[in-house]
């Protein structure tokens, strides 16, 4: 009862899961444990497509897991504490990383640099060794530097493919969405609005222009709404007070995409949405990660989207993305190298 509940209830209405495909697949969350970790370990378990969720943290993933593994839907759930990275790896198609510090008031996610870089090229690495044809889809701040950490630090085990690793920058689509809807008076569903270039403050750029419902918006409402979705998480920052940063509504994010990337995997066509990797549009001006729409497929990403038509402001808008996005990019490499 429960679960058809859950599946009906967050399904259509929040858009989060599709069932319309039949192939199951392992996913490993690492840092399971953790704020967004442990609400997206019970997102995932509500995913039909998957059907092992493997959860690992440096603590408290065997009771996370156990916990979760009570839910009535059909995956099986097992939990690794620390000494078990391996056995939690095994086989896995999909990891999920989450592992690491979240901001507090007043700093900004490359102020996270120096705990998670290291965090996420040991996840890195461990995953190059026991899986290294997995998809790696990086949370872990900040993003821009963290998903060429990952990158680099594949490629020097020789296993980097393009195709299989992903910056989730889904929780800025997701705030674009919902606060263009509150301004437009509309639902989020009519507020798909692409969010390109990175994902911290400027390296933020929402195309507005491109959808119906925002393409009017000019002076004060634009540039506020503008500076929501860019600082939207300062707002949550704030609001939990030296607690943390956003949680649920990044296992909200972290659970869509990584449906979206299985639904793309199992073969179903036109899944696309923008997410941060390996791409080719900016690689001239030395910037060779970039989120830009791309279409998910059997393979991981199938295609890398141009960011089509921009208005004046979006012109500036990706001006001020650009060169802070560099460093960033340049900021992960030279971690590794
Ligand atoms: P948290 O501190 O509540 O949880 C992090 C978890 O990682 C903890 O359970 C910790 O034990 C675990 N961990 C630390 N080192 C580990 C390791 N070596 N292996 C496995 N697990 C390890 O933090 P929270 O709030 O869950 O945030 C996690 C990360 O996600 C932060 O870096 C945060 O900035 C980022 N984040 C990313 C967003 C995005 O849009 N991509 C949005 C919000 C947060």
């Amino acid at each position: 009862m429960f679960a058809r509940n859950a599946r009906t209830l967050l399904a259509p209405s929040a858009r989060l899961f599709s069932t319309s495909t039949a192939r199951q697949t392992k996913v490993t969350v690492l840092g399971a444990g953790g704020g967004i970790g442990q609400p997206l370990s019970l997102l995932l378990k509500l995913d039909p497509l998957v059907s092992n969720l493997s959860l690992y943290d440096i603590r408290g993933a065997p009771g996370v897991a156990a916990d979760v593994s009570h839910v009535d839907t059909p995956s099986e759930v097992n939990g690794y504490a620390m000494e078990n990275l391996d056995a939690a790896l095994e086989d896995t198609k999909v990891v999920v990383i989450p592992a690491g510090v979240p901001r507090k008031p007043g700093m900004t996610r490359d102020d996270l640099f120096n705990t998670n870089a290291s965090i996420v090229r040991d996840l890195a690495a461990a995953v190059g060794r026991v899986a290294p044809t997995a998809h790696i889809l990086v949370i872990s701040n900040p993003v821009n530097s963290t998903v060429p950490i990952v990158a680099a630090t594949l490629e020097k085990a020789g296993v980097f493919d393009p195709k299989r690793v992903f910056g989730v920058t889904t929780l800025d689509v997701v705030r674009a969405s919902r606060f263009l809807a509150s301004v437009s008076g509309s639902t989020p569903s009519e507020c798909d609005v692409p969010v390109v270039g990175g994902h911290s403050g400027p390296t933020i750029v929402p195309l507005l222009s491109q959808v119906s419902k925002g393409k009017g918006l000019q002076g004060e409402t634009y540039d506020q709404l503008v500076h929501r979705i860019q600082f939207g998480g300062d707002e949550v920052v704030k609001a939990k007070d030296g607690a943390g940063s956003a949680t649920l509504s990044m296992a909200y994010a972290g659970a869509k995409f990584t449906n979206s990337l299985l639904r793309g995997l199992n073969g179903e066509k036109g899944v696309i949405t923008p997410t941060f990797v390996k791409n080719p549009l900016f690689a001239d001006k030395g910037i060779d990660f970039f989120s830009s729409p791309v279409e998910l497929g059997v393979n991981g990403v199938e295609k890398i989207h141009p960011i089509g038509p921009l208005s004046a402001e979006e012109e500036k808008l990706l001006e001020a993305c650009l060169p802070e996005l560099k460093k960033n990019i340049e900021k992960g490499k030279a971690f590794v190298a």
